[in-house]
């Protein structure tokens, strides 16, 4: 069986580091807002480039207390439109509607299943107040077109980092956290840096916002016992601290790893599979990615998964049913959006991660070629 992700494989990679730094935590009778924290927050913010990484408990967290902070802060209010991408995980939606403002759906380029630049104007109005672009499948969404969008517009750049640790911004020497006004990380187990439990981050150079952003994240309190703030318990721990550091440290080994799977992909299958694009190829796809997600495009996406698991190959789908397609979103359902319910009906996750074998990637690769030979 090849799994879609041995996370057990993934520790492993690093384990006796990790355990190491897992056991100066236990020993140190000091678990939350201690030492590890002050150090991963330094080094993470280091690492994106900005000047503030504020730790919390998870990615939605990261992303709630960056619209919270703005709200703080005056620059929104509840029923404000953030533009988001149609395609993404719910996480970045949920964000915004857990605030009270409002999503405004923006379709993905075909080619790159990421927002489209060229999209996102036409749907600004005068209660927009940010467009958050999301870094999906570890490839940036960023342009300069989008930031220039947002300066003449007077909008903030939320980025959300999820999945694209380490990322590069295309024609930029800056990763991807570092290129809007704010963005948010998760470190779910399974992400490029995944801690060992939920942990998430919001990394800024904008100083008020981290300041606010930190006080939300702890009751709202500064100092002790003094709330100035409605906030909320998001903090990360000491534990998963720790063991990020240990694996920041990795990361840029871990990701070539990744790219290495990627190669193997790119080289075996044909570029039909990259994306809708007639031009498609895996190349342009993925220029920016650091590969949290493989993903192809076929028709036949359900028999090509059931095929694969019949012969011993995992597989994932990133995401079955889009944010305005669930059922917790009425307000949703009606909007048509061709190209997200396309992707959401046609995209299949390779396994991948640092501590799949190339081996294995050629075999995964063979046994998806034997398939589109048999479908003809
Ligand atoms: C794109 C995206 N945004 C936000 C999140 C939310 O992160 P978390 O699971 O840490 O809350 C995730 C991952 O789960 C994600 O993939």
């Amino acid at each position: 069986m090849i799994p879609f992700l041995d996370i057990q494989a993934v520790t492993a990679l690093h384990a006796d580091e990790i355990a190491a730094a897992v056991d100066n935590v236990v020993r140190s009778g000091w678990y939350l807002k201690g030492r590890a924290t002050a150090v991963f927050e330094e080094a993470y913010a280091m690492f994106i480039g900005t000047s503030h990484c504020v730790g919390c408990a998870n990615g939605l967290d990261a992303l709630t207390l960056i619209l919270k902070g703005y709200m703080e802060l005056g620059v929104m209010a509840p029923g404000d439109e953030v533009i988001v991408p149609a395609n993404t995980f719910i996480a970045s939606v949920l964000a915004v509607t857990r605030c009270g403002l409002t999503p405004v759906f923006v379709e993905p380029s075909v080619e790159t299943s990421l927002i489209d630049e060229s999209l996102i104007e036409a749907v600004i109005t005068p209660r927009t107040r940010a467009v958050m672009i999301v870094h999906l499948y570890g490839r940036s969404a960023w342009t300069e077109h989008i930031s220039d969008i947002c300066r003449r517009h007077g909008l903030k750049l939320i980025e959300d980092n999820a999945q694209a640790h380490g990322a590069i911004a295309p024609n930029t020497s800056k990763r991807t956290g570092s290129l809007g006004d704010a963005a948010g990380h998760s470190f779910y187990p399974a992400k490029n840096l995944g801690a060992l439990g939920d942990a998430g981050a919001v990394t800024t150079d904008d100083d008020a916002l981290a300041d606010v952003v930190r006080r939300l994240g702890n009751y709202g309190m500064e100092p002790k016992y003094h709330c100035d703030l409605q906030g909320i318990n998001s903090r990360i721990d000491e534990v998963q601290a720790a063991v990020l550091s240990v694996k920041l440290r990795h990361l840029n080994e871990d990701n070539d790893r990744r790219r290495a799977i990627a190669d193997i992909y790119s080289e075996m299958l044909p570029p039909h599979l990259a994306s809708w694009d007639p031009n498609s190829s895996f190349l342009t796809a993925n220029s920016s990615s650091v590969f949290h997600v493989f993903p192809i495009f076929t028709e036949g996406r359900d028999d090509l998964q059931r095929y694969l698991l019949s012969e011993g190959v995992e597989t994932n789908i990133h995401y079955p049913i889009p944010p305005h397609r669930q059922r917790c979103f009425p307000q949703f359902n009606h909007l048509v959006l061709p190209v997200t319910e396309r992707l959401a009906a046609t995209e299949l996750s390779l396994p991948i991660s640092p501590a799949l074998s190339p081996s294995d990637a050629r075999i995964v690769a063979e046994k998806v070629l034997k398939w589109l030979e048999v479908k003809g």
